[in-house]
């Protein structure tokens, strides 16, 4: 899709810049052309000797330059003329400011307000900065421009704390642009329903019986659906994750009687359902009021089964496109197929636990597409963001078919 885009490239000085090596040879193996633009301060984490070798252009720092002992000219305007997209990546605290409230005191900044293409920045930062109520006006006020951002991610950080601020990683980044370009909006005006992460089922006060599911995959599907253009509601088991596009309603819930009831508050509205949550099929028969103390020998649980969502959103379907997910660990292709049908589904996606990189608590997932003319696609190993693309193109083709 990137295949002879010219993307001009901004980055600023944070120690995330180091990643854009990888992003410059990523967008070149995807077909594009790249011209960098940095700030001075970012080429002391990267140096424009390894971003020219890799980008195959000069790199571009003030605007003016010393060639052959002699000066010439950077032209800004020409160099916002010439790309199709622009991306800012990192993009540090101190130039989104300044790209917020216009100030021009350098070449990136130059070429940005010259821009007449779509700009993307990727903000990389300590936490207690990202969270900071200026940085989030920045943020708000860029977007109202008409910028897109690519958020951060958490995890571990250069200061060593842990948390929101790490750039998102390059692979995301060329991801975000692709589908960008791809296809627009094909999910313009489609409601989705989305169920993620496990739901824990109480056992007393203080206890309860849960499943290691961490939501990654459901929230890529809901962020990229609202990327695509869909108003999503995503129902939410409890994780550390936040949903953060302004078409995204998070609903959050614990248990699977709780994801049942609003599910089906929401089912009958919608155009497309997508069940990624991993639902525990059974409850506590009874839930003590008291927390249950310890005692002499051992301790049964009676359970009782919980309703099978996916299940009875089969049963109800009527112009929905109905997509389930089957995390299998024998038998795979028959048990996904036979699960498939037997909950009425448009389509099934199988992960496989034998497979390395798949399933739970992982960045990356390795699945199988499967549609209810039991046609198999299936994908090499992912992020669970290259996934969810994947999964949304397939699901597209579907429903506009
Ligand atoms: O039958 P199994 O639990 O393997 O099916 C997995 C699929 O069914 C997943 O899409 C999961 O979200 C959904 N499911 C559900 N409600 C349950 C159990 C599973 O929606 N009680």
């Amino acid at each position: 899709m990137l295949r002879g885009k010219n993307i001009l490239l901004g980055i600023t000085g944070g120690i995330a810049a180091y990643k854009t090596t990888f992003l410059v040879r990523l967008l070149i193996k995807a077909g594009a052309s790249v011209k960098v633009v940095m700030t001075q301060s970012a080429s002391s984490f990267v140096t424009p000797l390894t971003l020219a070798t890799l980008s195959k252009h000069a790199v571009l720092l003030d605007f003016v330059n010393e060639e052959d002992g002699s000066l010439s000219w950077n032209n800004h305007v020409e160099l916002g003329l010439w790309a199709d997209l622009m991306v800012i990546a990192p993009a540090t605290a101190n130039t989104l400011s300044k790209m917020a409230h216009g100030t021009c005191d350098n070449l990136l900044l130059a070429t940005y307000l010259s821009a007449k293409c779509p700009v993307f920045f990727a903000p990389a930062m300590d936490l207690d900065m990202y969270q900071h109520p200026s940085t989030k006006e920045t943020f708000q006020k860029l977007q109202s421009f008409g910028n897109i951002m690519i958020p951060a991610e958490s995890g571990e950080l250069a200061s060593g704390l842990h948390g929101e601020g790490r750039m998102a990683e390059p692979e995301t980044i060329v991801a975000k642009l692709t589908a960008f370009i791809s296809d627009g909006m094909p999910l313009k005006g489609k409601k989705v329903l989305i169920t993620a992460g496990p739901t824990h089922e109480a056992l007393d006060p203080v206890r309860f019986l849960g499943n290691h599911s961490t939501g990654t995959m459901g929230y890529r599907l809901a962020e990229w659906a609202a990327e695509l253009g869909a108003e999503v509601i995503l129902v939410s088991g409890p994780t550390n994750l936040e949903a953060s596009h302004e078409n995204i309603t998070t609903i959050n819930i614990t248990s699977a009687q709780e994801m049942y009831d609003v599910v089906h508050q929401y089912f009958g509205t919608v155009d497309v359902a997508v069940a990624a949550a991993a639902v525990a099929d059974y409850r506590p028969k009874t839930v003590s009021d008291q927390k249950i103390k310890k005692q002499e020998g051992d301790l049964s649980i009676s359970m009782v089964r919980n309703p099978d969502i996916l299940k009875s959103m089969g049963t109800q379907k009527k112009q929905q496109f109905l997509v389930g997910f089957a995390l299998e660990t024998e038998n795979e292709l028959e048990n996904a197929k036979g699960k498939l049908q037997r909950k009425n589904l448009d389509a099934i996606i199988l992960n496989s636990l034998n497979d390395p990189g798949a399933g739970f608590g992982s960045e990356t997932n390795k699945i199988a597409f499967i549609d209810k003319n039991l046609n198999v696609k299936t994908f090499e190993v992912k992020t669970k963001a290259e996934v969810a693309i994947d999964i949304w193109k397939e699901i597209i083709s579907r429903i506009h078919a």
